[in-house]
């Protein structure tokens, strides 16, 4: 019997729970102030435009819909271009995945390094994939931020070929990015060692805004190859369960651009023969049409103001109950997560005696408050820190 998932098994137990009251904080989904998943205005038009069409459904290609790569492209980099390469992939999961088993076959001697911590999926994604996965430091408990100087220290010391796992932004648990200049520092380290960064860009939008998240991605494609990039739409547009993400490799030319392609579409062919096409319809026609990428963008900063609100209320709900109780970090932190700090018993506690599910890691979604379960989530979590 394998153990459930740290994440989506926490999904589970909560679907199983008959207390109405029962509030999940565990996976990292947005939800409005409903408490329910919103289907985005430019996502409903999109669809709308989209049925009256009745377009088929017939297999896309194996690197998925054109425009939509290319869509992809113009979003994370700035433009598109010859030397990268984009292929439509079943969410940010499914990009990692395919660049995971491209790698292994490019340089199977490689190790992977990701940040500690790091999503829980990383580790098992790379060691499906058949890497040896070790960590470099990144969270500092003590300042409730980075380890920068740990970090570049380790990296300085990794052999050239080592595959580097980045949050782009929006750090999955700890909610702790890196500055401009310390994402300049890095490239410099990944250039002088020969390291081969691979970004991961699940939350663009959620932290200052589409162009601004994008920062380190186009920083890294201005300055250097390969670069791996896995980004997804589940979060930014909403479309979880369609699986709309995607992997680029920045290469050195088009023409090398060309043969990575070839390789990735064996990847795919092997795994899952080619995507689906729902999604990234939406996506590519939100994209291309400037009235719905405009609504798009404003939706989008809806979502990140809201969550922003919820931090704030959280923060003062909880200083209210337990004085002296500092969590001002909390208004620092960006995207979905809050690194709580709550430990894994208070963890357990707030599932066993409330129904609040979380991530034993103490990561908490933020997004999933909403002004309905606020004052009973901080009730909750003022009992079990006192
Ligand atoms: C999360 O971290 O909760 C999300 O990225 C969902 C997932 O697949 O784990």
């Amino acid at each position: 019997m394998a153990p459930s998932d740290p994440i989506l098994g926490v999904t589970e137990a909560y679907v199983a729970d008959k207390n109405p009251k029962k509030v999940n904080l565990g996976v990292g989904v947005y939800y409005d102030d409903d408490g329910k998943i919103p289907l985005l205005g430019c996502v409903r038009k999109a669809e709308e435009q989209r049925m009256k069409t009745s377009p088929h459904r017939g297999y896309l290609p194996i690197d998925g819909l054109a425009a939509y790569d290319r869509g992809v492209q113009q979003l994370v980099f700035g433009s598109a271009r010859e030397n990268i390469v984009t292929v439509q992939a079943l969410g940010g999961t499914g990009g990692l995945r395919v660049g995971a088993d491209f790698l292994k076959q490019a340089n199977p001697e490689a190790q992977v390094w990701i940040s500690d911590p790091s999503w829980e999926n990383h580790r098992q994604l790379f060691e499906a994939a058949g890497f040896k996965v070790s960590a470099y430091p990144y969270y500092e408990p003590r300042s409730r931020g980075l380890d920068f100087a740990g970090m570049e220290r380790t990296l300085n010391g990794l052999p050239a070929g080592s595959i580097v796992v980045l949050h782009s932004c929006c750090h999955n648990p700890t909610g702790v990015d890196l500055t401009q200049e310390q994402w300049r520092r890095v490239l410099e380290i990944v250039m002088s060692r020969g390291l081969v960064p691979f970004l991961d860009l699940a939350y663009q939008g959620f932290a200052d805004g589409i162009e601004a998240d994008a920062f380190p991605a186009r920083l890294f494609a201005e300055a250097t190859a390969p670069v791996f990039l896995s980004s997804s739409f589940s979060k930014s547009i909403s479309l979880y369960g369609e699986r709309v993400g995607a992997l680029s490799v920045v290469t050195g030319s088009a023409e090398e651009a060309k043969r990575v392609l070839s390789q990735l579409k064996r990847v795919v062919r092997a795994n899952y023969s080619n995507p689906p096409t729902h999604g990234a319809q939406v996506v590519a026609t939100v994209l291309a049409d400037p009235a719905l990428r405009k609504q798009w963008e404003d939706e989008v900063g809806a979502m990140r103001e809201r969550i922003k609100l919820m931090r704030r209320q959280l923060v003062d709900r909880i200083r209210a109950r337990v004085p002296g109780a500092d969590f001002d970090f909390v208004l620092k932190q960006r995207g979905l997560f809050s690194y709580s700090g709550l430990t894994k018993e208070q963890v357990r506690r707030l599932r066993d005696e409330y129904s609040i599910y979380a991530i034993d890691s103490g990561r908490v979604c933020i997004a999933a408050l909403t002004s309905k379960n606020i004052d009973y989530v901080a009730d909750a979590i003022a009992k079990v820190i006192a």
